[in-house]
């Protein structure tokens, strides 16, 4: 548990990519903040999504935050792009080689909020050199690339492990797990120290998704 409200980001992943406003407006109207964008590069992820072009133009469409997720060998080429596409936080993943603390710097000095993220095989300690200077820290609970995966249950110590580091350095970045998550398992990740949730599928294929907005929120 930490001092922050939870905060629920629908994966625009598992919407209707031809309707992405729409999508948008669903998340709106589940009473929501908070959109995530799987940015996706063939390289890093077997899988390719949307690029700058498509964030500017639901930037157009939607008031939410985009909580900008890049699955990209060379994030450091494109955060100026999605930054100014209108990202209100740009995620990087900590494991391919580009230099990671000035692209997290660089991320915040576009004005965005930055983020590092963490594969199921890439242990806490490999986010330990940039704690002190990221916004969220993202722990994935599937391997990325593809929506719909089951949620990894052994990625709960991790968590546990960044929310205990968390607490001994007196930071205050946000601890978001992402892949698989339906509201059962959110509940484990947020007992461990989770206060932000990523959910594509359990949240478009929600018979109510207010409803499931409310739980999430609900479960600090
Ligand atoms: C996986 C993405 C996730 C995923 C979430 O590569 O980073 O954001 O789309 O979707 P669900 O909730 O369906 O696993
Ligand atoms: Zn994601």
């Amino acid at each position: 548990m930490t001092g922050h409200e939870i905060i629920l980001a629908p994966s625009l992943l598992a919407a209707d990519h031809a309707n992405l406003s729409d999508a948008a407006d669903l998340v709106i109207d589940a009473g929501l903040k908070w959109a995530h964008l799987d940015i996706m590069d063939g390289h890093f992820v077997p899988n390719l999504t949307f690029g700058p072009g498509m964030v500017a133009s639901l930037r157009k469409k939607s008031p939410l935050f985009f909580d900008t997720h890049l699955m990209l060998d060379e994030p450091h080429r494109y955060v100026e792009a999605f930054a100014e596409a209108g990202a209100g936080l740009i995620s990087i993943h900590v494991e391919p080689d580009y230099p990671v603390a000035e692209t997290l710097d660089k991320i915040r000095d576009l004005g965005c909020m930055n983020g590092i993220v963490l594969n199921p095989d890439t242990p806490a300690k490999a986010v330990l050199p940039y704690l002190e200077q990221v916004d969220l820290v993202l722990v994935m609970t599937v391997q990325p690339g593809f929506g719909g995966q089951t949620f990894r249950a052994d990625m709960l110590p991790k968590i546990a492990e960044i929310h205990s580091l968390r607490h001994e350095r007196r930071l205050d970045f946000r601890l978001e797990a992402d892949g698989g998550i339906n509201l059962e398992n959110a509940r484990l990740c947020c007992e461990q120290g989770c206060d932000t949730i990523v959910a594509g599928t359990a949240f478009f294929e929600s018979e109510d998704r207010s409803t499931f907005a409310l739980d999430i929120k609900r479960l600090r």
